[in-house]
């Protein structure tokens, strides 16, 4: 039972689980295990008798029956499979079950209000997950903006913008929209810490302090030495209303991970070390 199942193993958060978790990680990439079947789950967990299951697939963008397929009602079945095993299930949610205006970071204890379609499949594949485990052995994390070189750089708020910024071309940026980014090996060593001890709950990862996407992607471009015409804007000026203002995230019950501007930093080196 010193095994662990990774699922989205390819992805950018997997991959690090993977990194994190060592020789217990058991990584499974899509052409291993498609979380859509879960015979394989089953068979696998036969197979290595894992003490759980950390499930890093995922999706943020198409159709939104898609997203909630993906992001809800498998992470549910696969649940289910992990209850009847006697195998703890680790769901990765999202700071986006938030969205709205808030004075200050969400903690654990703030009533979720999702407002777009990933928001609200993270919400209903937390209801899901819980509800198939009864909270036993059932670790709903919220993790904020996580930074790092992602699989696809397009499904990246920050690197969707550096690549505008390396295109040459002025760069409107929100100054209103409120995240507490972690580098993605810091999230990973958390994740490993919360599995090794059984913690079972709904836990928020998050720095230790809060900033606006200008700031983090000003501080991002000026680590990367990238000569960007940055234009500070408020979020409507992208024709969006009061939508997805607060995606930072605290907590009452872990400790911080440390400052976003390291996180910025280390994810400069991360992209730097890519290109290279
Ligand atoms: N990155 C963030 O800032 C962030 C923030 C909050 C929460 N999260 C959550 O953390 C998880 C991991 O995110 P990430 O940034 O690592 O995303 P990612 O890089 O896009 O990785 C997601 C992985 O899921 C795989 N996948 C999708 N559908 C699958 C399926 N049916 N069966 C098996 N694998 C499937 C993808 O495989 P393919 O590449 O083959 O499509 C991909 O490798 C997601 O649940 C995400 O919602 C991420």
């Amino acid at each position: 039972m010193n095994k662990v199942l990774i699922t989205g193993a390819r992805g950018m958060v997997g991959a690090a689980l993977v990194r994190a978790f060592g020789p217990a990680a058991v990584g499974l990439g899509r052409e291993d295990l498609d979380i859509a079947d879960a015979q394989g789950l089953e068979r696998l967990c036969g197979l290595h008798r894992p003490r759980a299951v950390v499930n890093a697939a995922g999706v943020n963008r198409g159709p939104a029956l898609e997203i909630m397929d993906i992001n809800a009602r498998l992470p549910g079945k696969m649940a289910e499979v992990c209850a009847r095993l006697g195998v703890g299930y680790v769901f990765l949610s999202s700071s986006r079950v938030f969205g709205r205006p808030g004075p200050g970071p969400w903690l654990e204890s703030d009533a979720p209000q999702p407002v777009d379609d990933y928001g609200r499949s993270k919400f209903e594949g937390e209801r899901l997950v819980r509800g198939a485990m009864s909270d036993r052995g059932c670790c709903v994390l919220r993790l904020p903006m996580v930074l790092g070189a992602p699989r696809r750089p397009q499904n990246q708020i920050l690197t969707r913008l550096i690549e505008q910024a390396r295109g040459g071309r002025p760069v409107r940026v929100a100054m209103d929209v409120m995240h507490s980014p972690l580098e993605v090996n810091d999230a990973a060593r958390v994740i490993r810490s919360l599995v090794d001890r059984g913690a079972s709950g709904t836990f928020h990862l998050a720095s230790s302090d809060r900033a606006s996407l200008y700031e983090i992607f000003s501080y991002a471009t000026q680590r990367l030495g990238i000569a960007a015409k940055i234009i500070p804007v408020e979020a409507a000026w992208f024709g969006k209303d009061k939508a997805l203002l607060n995606l930072s995230l605290a907590s009452r019950v872990l400790e911080p991970c440390g400052d976003w501007r390291r996180a910025v930093e280390r994810f400069a080196e991360d992209l730097q070390e890519e290109d290279r």
